[in-house]
Formats: C-alpha cells, sequence, structure tokens
C-alpha cells in the first residue's frame, strides 16, 4: 500500500478530507506521517486526535533548505511515496522538490494560472472574475505554478465576499483532492509538456 505525507500550516481541512476518503476507502493508501511547520495549526492536533502519526517540525528562523532537509528526512524515515501538500505556506526548495520527482502535490483556491500566491479568492473577488475554482497541480520549485492535475469552476455571485466565496471552493477543494491523488496513486497518467494526460492515449 502507498504511504501518503500531509504538510500543513493551519486548519487542515483538506488534510481532514484526505484522511476521511482514505478511512471511507475512496483511496487505497496509508497516511503515514502528518507534518506541520506550526505549533498552532489546528491540522496537527486534529491529525493527532484520529491516531495518526503528528509531528511538529517548527520551521521559524530556518533556512530554507535546512528546514527542507528535517522534513525530508522525516518524510524518508516513514518511507512515504507521495507528499501532498494542504495549506502548506511555504515554497519548497528546488532541492527538495529533486527529491520527491512528480510526486508532490499542492492544492490551491483558484483556477491557476489565474491568481496565484496569498488571498487567491480575495484576488479573483477583486479582479471582478464571474467564475473562480480550485486547482490541483504538481509541485515545482515555483509558486503554484507545475502541471495542473485535477481543477473544479465555481460561480461567484454578485453576493460574495471573501468568505463565501472560499467555502464554495473549499467544498470542491475537498472532492478534487481526492479525484488528483487516485489519479497520481494509479499512475495511468504521462505529463507532456505541462499536460497531464491518460497514460497511453
Ligand atoms: C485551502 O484553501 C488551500 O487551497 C490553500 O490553503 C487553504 C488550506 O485550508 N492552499 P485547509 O488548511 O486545508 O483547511
Amino acid at each position: 500500500m502507498k504511504r501518503l505525507g500531509i504538510l500543513l500550516s493551519g486548519r487542515g481541512s483538506n488534510f481532514e478530507a484526505i484522511a476521511d476518503s482514505v478511512a471511507a476507502g475512496r483511496i487505497h493508501a496509508a497516511i503515514a506521517v502528518v507534518i506541520s511547520n506550526r505549533p498552532e495549526a489546528r491540522g496537527l492536533e486534529s491529525a493527532a486526535q484520529r491516531g495518526l502519526n503528528a509531528v511538529l517540525l517548527p520551521s521559524k528562523g530556518l533556512d530554507r533548505e535546512i528546514y527542507d532537509r528535517s522534513v525530508v528526512a522525516e518524510l524518508r524515515r516513514n518511507r512515504v511515496d507521495l507528499v501532498c501538500l494542504a495549506g502548506y505556506m511555504r515554497l519548497l526548495s528546488a532541492w527538495f522538490v529533486r527529491e520527491y520527482p512528480s510526486r508532490i502535490l499542492n492544492i490551491h483556491p483558484s483556477l491557476l494560472p489565474g491568481f496565484p500566491g496569498l488571498d487567491a479568492q480575495h484576488q479573483a473577488l477583486e479582479y471582478g472574475v464571474k467564475v473562480s475554482g480550485c486547482t490541483v497541480h504538481f509541485v515545482d520549485e515555483y509558486l503554484d505554478a507545475g502541471p495542473i492535475i485535477a481543477q473544479a469552476v465555481v460561480p461567484v455571485l454578485d453576493s460574495d465576499n471573501a468568505d463565501t466565496l472560499s467555502a464554495r471552493i473549499l467544498e470542491q477543494e475537498h472532492r478534487i483532492y481526492t479525484e488528483a491523488i487516485n489519479i497520481v496513486l494509479a499512475g495511468n497518467y504521462r505529463i507532456e509538456g505541462r499536460r497531464v494526460l491518460p497514460a497511453g492515449r
């Protein structure tokens, strides 16, 4: 059985959705470790409550690559096959990315390449787009930039504020992260340029 490593920094609702999918047999993998770089992350507490291996590796004040080496050491110790970033608020070093080629996923609350970075939902509202959504993509060393595995679209309503739009997007995040993990675990895809396509077609 493949082993997942989850990295998070905060609330952890995407982690919980993944854990629920694992528990329900919608994802055939085990969660080997949940790592938080922030002590106050609610997701860390929730992982511990679920009886999972919850590890705090504080990143504050540490050089990016030095910190990433400690994270990768923890992932290795737990024999992780696939790394899922779930609200992990740090850029990965190029070194980290090379350690897990096409084996790191991220979820972002916009239709990339629109609105990368922080406060994507707020950015979308300010820009005035009529639809937004979320994206699961492979991680490279750039911000919110790797090949796209799955996306979902939601409407932006005239009455929306950042909270209502975020909630609508979040529901879709929880759905497509499981979908994307299953695509990658099944391994029947190929990456052609930036396109993630079904294998053998
Ligand atoms: C989500 O909106 C995710 O797309 C973004 O950070 C947020 C994390 O939320 N990368 P949660 O911690 O998973 O609840």
